[in-house]
């Protein structure tokens, strides 16, 4: 079932597939711009592919031509009524980015999700959005299916603290203040991934920071632009952590998107002893800074993690805690409630699976201890996750020990080829 070559000595090198963040962006922007924009490198998983169809169903020309995905936009007020709700699938940043952009159109709309979707929270994004006049229902307590009612001409600016640093709100209402009648403020600390920025700076619409505060203007239009996608940096942290778990002669991983609000992985890996290393490219063909990264193996010492570190990599900690299972002492990953929230209770899935597989755990409401130790085989539950089940597939790979996994098809969300790009650096 889970398709791995528990004999095989690793290494080689490998490319992961476009930028999961940077490509829902290039759909969402793309499509409400003005012109047809290519997007190189795409990635097509299943929650890519849900932003995709969202547009598609609100009279967006999307074409998918191999990698690439050509998108014909529709100019800020271009999009049309869906005539059934909008299917999310598994994918809270295209449910989230879509609330705060659906939330100022004039038609009517309804977002619904998966079982893990369905029950993650969503007042977030809805209660600010509120403030600017949005009529939004959801369910009792604020999660799936969201209602989004026609909203007026003339929408009320916000003027909004951001308590939660992150970018799905914060791209959610910076979305909305495109449609205000007049300037919009966030105030917020840059603690949070900032693809959106770029895109704002790259499409030329006005975005201004200034005293921990987002300023943006009311804007009529933009005009598209092409632009090439980097591998994405949560998808390689699987083969970096590999590299550094059992390659003598190292995995390089090309192409590999270097955004310092997303690397900090590298950083909390090195603390443990790894040995990494990175050659910057000056590819820039792509839309974001890039690199080579070169893991070989290297002894793992224990070592504790706080915030801001842990909030950058917040995606990343599943594979980080794999990473402390193998250490020599133990792990202390602090800061990381928010993980309580993604597509699972990623601290107890953690916990649960280490557990599962002879590794010491305890936690708290917003940490992690792992004691590095023997692991032994186990049965994982992935709770639909792609992450837990990537990051339990590759400690089945490093420790050469099978595991038996309830449904590793979650995968598809966020790395289709996963399994063939593993088949690239078995020797
Ligand atoms: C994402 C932001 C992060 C991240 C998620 C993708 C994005 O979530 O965990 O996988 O593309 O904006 P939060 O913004 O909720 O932290």
């Amino acid at each position: 079932m889970t398709k791995l070559d528990l004999d095989a000595n690793l290494h080689g090198t490998v490319e992961v597939p476009g930028d999961k963040s940077i490509s829902h962006r290039a759909i969402i922007f793309s499509s409400i711009g003005e012109g047809t924009a290519k997007v190189e490198n795409c990635l097509l998983s299943d929650d890519v592919l849900a932003t995709i169809d969202a547009f598609k169903s609100m009279g967006v020309n999307i074409t998918i031509q191999g990698k690439n995905v050509i998108i014909e936009g529709v100019g800020l007020y271009g999009l049309k009524e869906p005539s059934k709700p909008i299917d999310c699938g598994n994918s809270g940043t295209t449910c989230r980015l879509l609330t705060g952009l659906l939330s100022m159109q004039a038609f009517k709309s309804m977002l619904v999700g998966d079982a893990s979707l369905s029950v993650r929270p969503m007042k977030r994004v809805t209660l600010p959005l509120k403030q600017m006049g949005a009529k939004i229902n959801t369910s009792m307590n604020g999660t799936l299916p969201i209602e989004i009612l026609p909203a007026k001409l003339n929408k009320t600016p916000i003027n909004y603290k951001l308590e939660i640093p992150s970018a799905q709100i914060f791209t959610s209402l910076l979305l909305a203040s495109l449609y205000c009648n007049d300037a919009s403020n966030i105030h917020c600390d840059n603690n949070f991934r900032d693809h959106t920025q770029r895109f704002f700076k790259f499409l030329n619409i006005p975005l201004s920071y200034n005293n921990h505060t987002y300023t943006t203007q009311p804007i009529k239009n933009f005009t598209n632009q092409d632009l090439k996608v980097p591998g994405d940096f949560s998808s390689a942290s699987f083969f970096i952590v590999l590299g550094v778990l059992t390659s003598d002669k190292g995995i390089i991983i090309k192409n590999v998107n270097l955004n310092p609000t997303r690397d900090a992985l590298i950083g909390m890996l090195k603390k443990m002893g790894a040995d990494i290393t990175i050659n910057h490219l000056s590819d820039s063909s792509y839309c974001e800074p890039v690199a080579d990264i070169l893991c070989k193996k290297s002894a793992l010492k224990g070592s504790e993690f706080s915030f801001p570190e842990t909030a950058i990599a917040i995606d990343e900690i599943p594979i980080l805690a794999i990473a402390c299972a193998f250490a020599e002492g133990l792990s202390i990953i602090n800061n990381i409630a928010e993980l309580r929230v993604k597509e699972s209770d990623r601290i107890s899935a953690i916990s649960k699976n280490l557990n599962s597989i002879n590794i010491q755990t305890s936690e708290n409401h917003d940490s992690l201890t792992v004691f590095g130790g023997k692991i032994q085989s186990g049965t994982i539950k992935t709770y639909r996750d792609h992450r837990i089940a990537m990051s339990f597939l590759i400690a089945s790979l490093v420790a050469k020990t099978k595991f038996e996994f309830d449904d590793i098809e979650i995968i598809k969300t966020s790395f289709p080829n996963f399994f063939e790009t593993l088949e690239l650096i078995y020797e």
